[in-house]
């Protein structure tokens, strides 16, 4: 079995979500408390134990390769200055673990962006994860998910359960409980089903674990929900040939793409961050005993 060593990050997205904030920043860019949202990502990847990090970019995004560069005349002046801790943080940063990018050169959807990783991730299975998608969780969400791939030896979606009405956002799979835990057989899959027309409340969240034939389909697949190449629909193929898995991941997820989504993580995050963690509780507790405040 071979191990799991690459990550796709496709980063391409326009972020029109947030747009006007977006406008001149990727979306990845955007901070959560004290970094942008896709150092969050690629922390969780080099948590999990991968070692290199393949980014689908498009023109503009070039904030993102450069946050986890070395930058020599920044490193110099804080040399000047003294500034040791600050110097270390970012040379932790740059070397946190090796990046390559390649570009999408047109807007044709997530299963053509991954697409674009044929050639760097070559024949041996690998992770992919949605920049928008932040998970919280002990373990990292794609440690579980290979732990679960040492067991299998299959493609893997992480899965969360949704309100009904909302599973029209997201990838709808179908599937049947195997003996793993918190492990299903994908049955179907459908990419954002109409309101009212799915049968179940299992959503694929932004982490996949895909063997190399997913190439195979993502260069066939015509262009499905949107007008857009859709991984969803790779996947389903992929899973009728050889076979899926679905795995409710434990731990929680963040839409960091969606504005009320991106200030859930913010305040989670800071409710938790060691150095602001208490006086941001005392603020929090001061809003809600405010009485003009909506939530008293
Ligand atoms: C993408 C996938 C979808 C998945 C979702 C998770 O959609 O196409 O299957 O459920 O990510 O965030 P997007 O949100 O990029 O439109």
């Amino acid at each position: 079995m071979k191990r799991i060593r690459k990550a796709v990050i496709p980063v391409a997205g326009m972020g029109t979500r947030f747009l006007p904030a977006t406008k001149a920043i990727p979306k990845e860019m955007l901070t959560i408390v004290d970094r942008p949202t896709i150092q969050y990502i690629v922390e969780e990847v080099v948590a999990s134990g991968i070692e290199e990090v393949i980014l689908i970019t498009s023109e503009g995004k070039s904030a993102i390769e450069n946050h986890f560069d070395y930058d020599f005349q920044l490193d110099t002046v804080l040399k000047q200055k003294k500034k040791r801790a600050l110097r270390d943080e970012l040379s932790k940063i740059s070397s946190l673990i090796d990046i390559v990018s390649v570009r999408q050169k047109e807007p044709l959807g997530l299963g053509h962006a991954i697409w674009m990783a044929r050639n760097v991730v070559g024949n041996e299975p690998f992770l992919v994860l949605l920049g928008d998608d932040l998970v919280r969780s002990k373990k990292p969400c794609c440690r579980q998910m290979i732990d679960l791939y040492n067991q299998v030896s299959e493609s893997i979606v992480a899965i969360q359960r949704v309100p009904r009405d909302q599973t029209y956002q997201y990838g709808i799979i179908e599937g049947e409980e195997t003996e793993l835990d918190r492990t299903f057989k994908v049955k179907r899959m459908v990419e954002k089903p109409a309101p009212g027309t799915s049968n179940s409340d299992m959503a694929i969240i932004g982490r996949y674990l895909l063997m190399p034939e997913i190439f195979d389909f993502l260069g066939t697949t015509t262009p499905g929900h949107g007008g857009e190449i859709q991984l969803t629909d790779a996947l389903l193929a992929l899973s009728n040939k050889r076979g899926m898995y679905a795995y409710e991941f434990e731990g929680k997820r963040y839409d960091a793409g969606d504005k009320l989504g991106y200030l859930k993580a913010i305040v989670d995050i800071a409710l938790d961050h060691p150095g602001l963690g208490a006086s941001f509780r005392e603020h929090l507790q001061a809003v809600c005993a405010d009485k003009d405040c909506a939530c008293s």
